[in-house]
Formats: structure tokens, C-alpha cells, sequence
């Protein structure tokens, strides 16, 4: 079945005792033990599964071709449990989500696990940054906030090749336009705040496994035994965000390509990162292992941060906030949100494209710039 199909009728199978059609939401903490003991109908407490998430976690599993899939309580708790699974050396994005830097800097050291940063576009740096304890390539495609564009197929030959795995963050492509899995990758999260939830108002992280194997078991025992897990509303809602996954990435992806053309031809822009534009370097690659290039977009205002802040005080439509992947469009002086440390040019702003008119946006921009 297609992609769509698939989004909508996985983890879907009509409810035996009502018929309902949409999926019950089950908030019960605690399930009833039979006579002898046993949990003959799969559930025993929350934290170690539920039926709302385990729906959830098929219809997961479905979507970016995986074997199994896992759902926890926000994308860093997902990312963090791949994470605390490992020993060894890992191998991360150089421009990647900033708190996965974080986690590298602050936990890395007390779970024995040594890191090196690379351009993940450069296939030569990140060889060279292998070791033989290398256990896992992270990479992010596209990248936040940079947008650079990671080709997975030889990420993957790569990492195998040196006894690795290829984990993938593909949080901003989402599975509606790329599945990793099918290009090699072995093991994919997303933070489902993002497109997934889809409306800004849930909060969730997602992994799914090319094979349900020992990794997938470790993982799964370090959600139970850290309690990272998603609540039942939140896999409800995540669930419910996958049902429209596909309609909405072709919304935002229509829109984005809108707002980018505007922008590259804008006097006041110094360079859009947008992998949808012909100019942009990750478009070849981009354009092989995505079937569009989604919803985000980065561009830098000439001049320097008091520029690039002035033009985000100005937008009326698009609203000043950290996120994404939500049906309103949002503007973000990422250099601010990252905080000391910060590697993002201080001119640079990141857009989620949202589900309102591209005309509107356009115009939007337009009048912030001027
Ligand atoms: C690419 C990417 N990965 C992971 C995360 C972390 O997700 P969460 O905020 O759900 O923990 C984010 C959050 O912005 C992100 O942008």
C-alpha cells in the first residue's frame, strides 16, 4: 500500500468490543492480571506498554518501514535512550539539533560513550572520524538549522562497513517524504512535537527499528526502567496527527517552495537554505532520497543580528517561537533560542512553514524586510 494508506489504516483495526472506529483512548494505568498470574492480554502497567501506544507504536513502525517502533515522552527522551544504550564512540552531526549537543557535552561522558562532531555532508570527515569502537553515525537530514542535506545511501554503506549502525533524525523530512529505513539507515526518531503531532499541541519522540532485534529490546527496557514513555493522550494525539501526515507535508511543502523562491530573490537576503532550490548544494542528493523537501527553511539577513531580529519583530502572520511542523507559521532567531554556545549565525532565522494561505506569508515577509 501507499504511504497515505498505510498512515491511515495502520494501528487502526476496529475496536472488538464497540466497534468504534476511531481508536479508544485506554488512560488505565494498571491492567487486570489473570487467575494464574499471567498477562495473557498483553498489558500489565503503563509505563511498560498500553494499548493506545502500542497502536500507535504499529502504525509507527508501519510508516517508515521498520520492523518495530518505540514511543516516548518528547525526542530527546527517544534520542537519549538510543543513546544510553551504547558504549563506544559515536559519531555526530556537526550542525545538528543543539540539544543533542548538549547531551553529548553534559551525559556523554557518565554513560562511557566518547563523540566526535562532523559535517555529515562530507562522507571523506565523517570516514575520518571513525574509530574501531565506533558504534552509531547520527545524522540529521535535513539539518537543524542549517538544512544540510546528508546522502543516507552512502551513510549507510559507510557505517556498515566499519561494524556501525546509521541512526537518522528525521524529524523535519518526516516519513511522509523520506524513510530512511529504505535507504539503508537502521534505526530513525523523530520528534513527534513536530510534523507528526502536527498541531503544536502534543509533545512526543518516536523510534523505529529496521529489525526487531537487541537493540530494540535494550531501548525498549530503558524506556521502562527511565520512564521516558509517551502518556496514552499523547500517543492518541500523535496517532491522530499520522492520519493527515501526508496531506499536511504537501501543504507545507507547496507553501515552503512558495516562500523560498521569494526569498532568494529578495535584496535583504544574503542566502536561503531551503534543499528545494535548484541552488541549494544538498538539492541533487536531496532530490534522490525525498520525494519533496518540506516545510523548513533557514535564511540569512544581510547585515547581522540586530538585522535578522528586526525582521522577526515585524512579521504579523508568522509567529515569533521556537518549534515546528505545526499548522501556523513560525519564525525563530535561532542563535537566541540555542543560547551561549551557539554555533547558528547570528544572522540567520528559521521559518516552520505553516497551513495558511503562501500569498499571506509572502506578504508577511515582505513587509518585515522592507
Ligand atoms: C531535529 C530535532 N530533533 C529532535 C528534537 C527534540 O524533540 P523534542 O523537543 O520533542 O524533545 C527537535 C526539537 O526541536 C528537533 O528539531
Amino acid at each position: 500500500m501507499r504511504f497515505e494508506t498505510t498512515a491511515i489504516h495502520s494501528g487502526a483495526e476496529i475496536d472488538q468490543l464497540t466497534g468504534a472506529v476511531a481508536p479508544p483512548l485506554h488512560l488505565s494505568t494498571t491492567f487486570e492480571r489473570d487467575a494464574d498470574g499471567g498477562t495473557a492480554r498483553g498489558f500489565s502497567y503503563v509505563r511498560d506498554a498500553n494499548p493506545t501506544q502500542t497502536r500507535l507504536e504499529e502504525a509507527l513502525a508501519a510508516i517508515d518501514s521498520a520492523q518495530a517502533a518505540l514511543a516516548f515522552a518528547s525526542g530527546m527522551a527517544a534520542s537519549a535512550a538510543i543513546f544510553q544504550a551504547l558504549q563506544g564512540h559515536v559519531v555526530l552531526p556537526a550542525d545538528g539539533y543543539y540539544a543533542v549537543r548538549a547531551l553529548a557535552a553534559d551525559f556523554f561522558p557518565r554513560w562511557g560513550l566518547r563523540h566526535d562532531f562532523v559535517a555529515m555532508n562530507d562522507l571523506d570527515a565523517v570516514r575520518g572520524a571513525m574509530s574501531d569502537d565506533t558504534r552509531v553515525v547520527w545524522c540529521e537530514t535535513p539539518s537543524n538549522p542549517l538544512m544540510t542535506v546528508a546522502d543516507l545511501r552512502a551513510l549507510a554503506e559507510l557505517a556498515h562497513s566499519r561494524g556501525a549502525i546509521l541512526v537518522v533524525d528525521g524529524t523535519f523530512a518526516t516519513p511522509a517524504l523520506q524513510r530512511p529505513i529504505e535507504l539503508g539507515a537502521d534505526v530513525v526518531i523523530h520528534s513527534a512535537t513536530k510534523y507528526m503531532g502536527g498541531h503544536s499541541d502534543v509533545q512526543g519522540g518516536t523510534i523505529a527499528f529496521k529489525e526487531r532485534g537487541e537493540l530494540h529490546r535494550h531501548v525498549e527496557e530503558i524506556r521502562s526502567h527511565m520512564g521516558g514513555v509517551a502518556s496514552p493522550f499523547n500517543c492518541w494525539l500523535i496517532l491522530r496527527g499520522i492520519r493527515s501526515l501526508a496531506a499536511r507535508m504537501r501543504v507545507h511543502c507547496e507553501n515552503a517552495r512558495a516562500v523560498a523562491e521569494f526569498l532568494a530573490s529578495h535584496p535583504r537576503v544574503e542566502v536561503v537554505h531551503y534543499p528545494g532550490l535548484r541552488s541549494d548544494p544538498g538539492h541533487e542528493i536531496a532530490k534522490k532520497q525525498m520525494s519533496d523537501f518540506g516545510g523548513m527553511m533557514s535564511f540569512r539577513v544581510r547585515g547581522g543580528r540586530a538585522e535578522a531580529l528586526a525582521a522577526a519583530a515585524k512579521t504579523k502572520v508568522f509567529v515569533r517561537a521556537t518549534s515546528l511542523g505545526g499548522v501556523e507559521s513560525l519564525i525563530e532567531h535561532r542563535n537566541s533560542s540555542e543560547g551561549p554556545g551557539s554555533t547558528t549565525p547570528e544572522n540567520l532565522l528559521r521559518l516552520s512553514i505553516g497551513l495558511e494561505h503562501k500569498d499571506d506569508l509572502i506578504e508577511d515577509l515582505k513587509s518585515a524586510l522592507e
